[in-house]
């Protein structure tokens, strides 16, 4: 360590030093990359669930039909491969030796005797280059018997019979589910660790056996987090077991809830964000919003899943195709799994033509992964801008109103510069167009526009770090208590309509790490002066960077101005394979940013870690810490 070389801010900080290794230093580097590695996710996947075409009302016949449209539609082709099916296959769990059994009368294939499988029906879907994928729930009960109301094709049976959950039956079921029937995807559900107190009437009714709630979406304090996260974390363990080097994908479904936002991306392959999408444009914000302001938690093998698509029905409908098409894009530059839940058998060329864009669908696919971050951020409208493998830019500009709007786009929201023309291509009416400095376009009522554009980059020689979000990992974002984030969308719920007070919005994210913004939805500014690039983050965290072959590293390091005086200084440590390489000094609310720089030449991960200056591990209200322009150079 070439720590005799580093200006120190005293020796408070020496001490910091040394045991920085510690183990029970939180904020100690580790020299590794600690998000999710297993599964197989690359890009985000793309394919067919049945929940919201059928509900629970699913079968074989339905399944094989949408199978067949994604093969001779191409939609496969362009790379719509997992035909998932969700809740509704099982009829019980077998009392002798619980093993789960399907409900044959609606999966015929699967009558192969004493023992039904799956395994004919995906067999029948990896020969037609597909993969296949299954739905199970953390808790002894599923989702449609706790919450759907009509109870199709439920389990039948006894108490015990009726307990088709992964739950005391981890091991069984997943090698069930990979090893014998071959499958390639599951998602799993949360609704049986949430829905069965003891009070709760189909408890009391003896319908179902009570189990304490692990998650209460009304209260994150009141949420089991390590509970929750062990169960899960168990479930992928067992997968690593029985897939037996297969490829697999793992996706949780907790609904944002258990502050899955600050874990999920840790042990899955795609983590829900929000409750569930319905076919209305206020629901669609909703999902929306509480993926918008996480980019920083999604990379290659780990996806924000705002949930499946809506496109073909209800507000996206074929006679709302701006709708459906916002939705679509929206979808696609975030990176949310791009998963059609409509009944392909009535698909019209209309909506074939949203669904195939390859244009778009290329955004989502980019094997950089670089969720689109938030350029532009109102009410009314908003600018997502996406860094491409290719270095190139994406642009989508959304209009959530009911109503035109104009909307100004900026050569250096796209971090291009200002002086040399930027092209433009329109993604979806295909026109080419160019402009300098900016340009104003204007957006029909719940329109998107989607551009590819491409000009003179800002910084010739190197990639901001708010420009490679899919190489970062928020290993610890400083959030030291989650909390509901105000900002999302709160809709009215088709399930209450607007009886009682309304839907208090829970899904924790509140403070956590953004690109080109500072936590709590603030700009990014050192005593007065503005960035428009950076990482914001809390004071107490650790970013663990992928070094894609750059040679430096630098940063205008400094306390935003949306601290306070009161909370302290902060400390900006840089890392490269878990070796320090630069410190600032202690960073004081209101002086100005200070310049930090490291040789991260042949360095495989860069760790930035932001202290609180006066060696609280964890600060009540830690100050913000920006990490301003921060940028790799060749
Ligand atoms: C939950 C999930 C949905 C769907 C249903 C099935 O509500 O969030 O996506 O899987 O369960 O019952």
């Amino acid at each position: 360590m070439k720590r005799q070389t580093l200006a120190f801010a005293g020796a408070a900080l020496l001490a910091l030093a040394s045991s920085a290794h510690a183990q029970n230093d939180p904020l100690a580097p580790t020299g590794r990359w600690s998000a999710n590695a297993d599964g197989h996710a690359p890009v985000p996947p793309m394919g067919w669930n049945s929940w919201n075409a059928f509900n629970s009302d699913v079968d074989e016949e339905k399944v094989l039909a949408s199978a067949r449209a994604l093969v001779d539609t191409g939609l496969a082709r362009l790379g719509y491969r997992y035909v998932n099916i969700d809740d509704g296959w099982w009829l019980k769990r077998r009392e002798s030796d619980g093993r789960l059994i399907i409900r044959t009368a609606h999966f015929p294939s699967a009558a192969t005797g004493k023992n039904p499988s799956f395994r004919p029906l995906t067999d029948r879907l990896h020969a037609m280059g597909l993969k296949a994928g299954i739905y199970s729930d953390l808790g002894r009960n599923s989702c449609g018997q706790i919450y759907t109301p009509d109870f199709k094709n439920q389990p039948e049976g006894s108490v015990a019979e009726r307990e088709v959950g992964l739950y005391g039956h981890i091991e069984q079921d997943i090698r069930l589910f990979f090893a014998e029937w071959n499958f390639d995807l599951i998602k799993v559900d949360g609704c049986g660790v949430r829905g069965l107190p003891e009070d709760a009437p189909r408890v009391r009714s003896g319908l179902y056996r009570a189990l304490p709630p692990l998650v209460d979406m009304q209260s994150l304090g009141a949420s089991d987090v390590a509970g929750v996260r062990k169960l899960y974390t168990e479930v992928g363990r067992a997968l690593r077991v029985h897939s037996h080097g297969r490829p697999y994908v793992y996706s949780l479904c907790l609904w944002g809830a258990g502050d899955v936002r600050s874990w999920g991306k840790d042990v899955g392959n795609m983590s829900r964000t929000s409750d569930d999408i319905q076919p209305l444009w206020g629901r669609m914000l909703t999902n929306l919003d509480t993926v918008t302001h996480r980019a920083l938690y999604a990379h290659p093998g780990s996806w924000n899943d705002a949930d499946m698509l809506f496109v073909g029905t209800g507000d996206f409908d074929q006679q709302h195709e701006v709708e459906a098409r916002s939705h679509f894009s929206l979808w696609a530059m975030l990176n949310s799994p791009l998963i059609i839940g409509y009944d392909l058998r009535k698909l019209t060329p209309e909506l074939l033509a949203i669904f195939g864009n390859a244009e778009i669908v290329a955004l989502n696919q980019d094997p950089a992964g670089n969720q689109a971050v938030l350029a532009y951020d109102s009410d009314e409208v908003q600018i997502f801008v996406k860094t491409l493998a290719d270095g190139g830019k994406a642009v989508a500009l959304f209009n959530r109103t009911g109503a035109p709007r104009k909307a100004i786009l900026t050569a250096e929201q796209l971090k291009l510069l200002a002086t040399s023309e930027v092209r433009l291509r329109d993604l979806w009416s295909k026109e080419e167009s160019s402009f300098r400095g900016d340009t104003e376009l204007v957006l029909a009522a719940h329109e998107t526009r989607v551009f590819r554009a491409g000009g003179t980059r800002r910084l010739a020689d190197g990639l901001y770090l708010s420009e490679q979000p899919g190489r970062i990992n928020p290993a610890v974002d400083g959030v030291p208590a989650p909390l509901p984030d105000p900002t999302i969308h709160q809709s009215i719920t088709p399930w209450v309509g607007t009886r009682g007070g309304g839907e208090h919005v829970q899904y924790g994210g509140w403070g956590g790490a953004e690109a080109d913004r500072a936590p709590f939805g603030k700009l990014l500014r050192i005593a007065g002066k503005p960035y428009d690039t950076g990482i914001g983050i809390l004071a107490g965290s650790r970013l663990e960077v992928r070094n894609a072959g750059f040679s430096r590293f630098n940063a205008m390091v400094g306390v935003n101005d949306s601290g306070r005086p009161s909370d302290g200084p902060v400390v900006f440590e840089v890392w490269g394979d878990g070796k320090l390489l630069a410190r600032s000094g202690a960073m004081v609310f209101g002086t100005p940013a200070e310049a930090l720089q490291a040789n991260v030449a042949k360095v495989r991960i860069v760790e930035l870690v932001a202290r609180a200056g006066n060696g609280a591990v964890r600060q009540p209200t830690p100050q913000p810490a920006t990490w301003a322009e921060a940028a790799f150079l060749k």
